[in-house]
């Protein structure tokens, strides 16, 4: 039994923010953001919007593409870092505004920018199982409300957005293998420590990051997972059409692809136009590839993030 996407969809909120923006903001500018990161522009959430609104226009999207009614959604899975609420889970609200009656399981995944491949990897296994014929695999984030807007070391990079995808049970692949892995012992380099005790915020809300520590980490192991992937399938980067990696930084990007072997003609590129989306830029990039033509069936897609935590993963598709 292998899981197939049958359906992608994603949702960009409509305020898009450059970077000429930020230059009234902090002191940063075009250029600067630019060669550092490949961003030009990132989406923010309107007043009241919410992770789950942004998961459901990019379900909808999803679920219309792969023409199923959403009663056929067993599994609903929402990998987010920014979500709702403490708790319900997202995934549980989302269930609800998608109008899914048939009481499946719906929880969330909290794997940061490396929670899409998580939740996909956690979808595929419920599906391998028997346990689940339809998932709704969804990666939503509002991290603009987790900046700092005076500390320009982060807000520059981060966006709201969401993707999604729909999987079906399938005798034919499909996802042919998938590997996560997490060392907890680099959480410092990434953080948003703060949480609610006793009614109170308890440390400090905002995104913080070691940017050079990140860079070198985040190229070390996305290059040791990609390999290890495809040398257990014996493939080599010549035989992936196209790799669709996390859009954190254009630099973590093409170094990962050299590594590979592979030309920036294999990759799918869309940090430009929305920044790191965290666990939503995988199926934002995903969904852009397929809309346009670029996926095709028989190809192999190579899928890769890695996020705070620190986890990082690949999953490898059959399209
Ligand atoms: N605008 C202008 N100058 C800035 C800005 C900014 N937004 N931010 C920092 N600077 C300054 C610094 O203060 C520093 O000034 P100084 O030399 O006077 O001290 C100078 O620019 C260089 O700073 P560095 O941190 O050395 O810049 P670097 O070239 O390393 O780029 C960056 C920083 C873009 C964060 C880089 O380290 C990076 O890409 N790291 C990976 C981060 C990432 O992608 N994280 C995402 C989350 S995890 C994941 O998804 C993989």
């Amino acid at each position: 039994m292998y899981s197939k996407i049958i359906g992608t969809g994603s949702y960009l909120p409509s305020k898009a923010l450059t970077n000429y923006d930020l230059e009234k903001i902090v002191d940063t500018s075009h250029d600067w953001i630019f060669s550092r990161s490949g961003i030009v522009q990132r989406h923010i959430a309107a007043e009241g919007e919410l992770t789950s609104d942004l998961a459901m226009y990019a379900s909808r999207k999803a679920i219309e593409a792969a023409g199923i009614s959403v009663d056929e959604i067993d599994l609903v899975i929402v990998a987010t870092t920014s979500p709702d609420h403490l708790f319900p889970s997202t995934a549980c609200v989302l269930q609800d505004k998608l109008g899914i009656k048939n009481r499946g399981p719906a929880f969330d995944i909290q794997a940061v920018c490396g929670g899409f491949i998580y939740a996909l990897n956690t979808a595929d296994m419920y599906i391998r199982a028997g346990q689940s014929k339809v998932v709704l695999v969804v990666g939503a984030e509002v991290l603009s409300r987790m900046l700092d807007w005076n500390d320009r070391t982060t807000c520059v990079l981060f966006g709201d957005g969401a993707g999604a995808v729909v999987l079906r049970a399938s005798d034919t692949p499909g996802i042919v293998a998938s590997k996560l892995h997490a060392d907890g012992s680099h959480r410092d380099m990434l953080k948003a420590e703060g949480n609610i005790r006793n009614g109170e915020i308890d440390g400090d809300p905002f995104i913080k990051m070691d940017g050079q520590a990140v860079f070198k980490f985040a190229v070390k192991v996305l290059s040791e997972v990609v390999e290890e992937v495809l040398e257990e399938n014996n493939l080599s980067g010549s035989d992936i059409s196209w790799l669709v990696p996390h859009q954190a930084n254009i630099r973590i990007i093409e170094a990962t692809a050299k590594k590979l072997g592979l030309g920036m003609d294999n990759v799918v590129v869309t940090v430009a136009n929305h920044g790191n989306t965290s666990a939503a830029s995988i199926p934002l990039a995903l969904d852009a590839a397929v809309r346009d033509g670029r996926v095709k069936a028989g190809q192999n897609i190579l899928l890769e993030a890695v996020g705070g935590g620190f986890t990082w993963g690949a999953v490898l598709i059959k399209w």
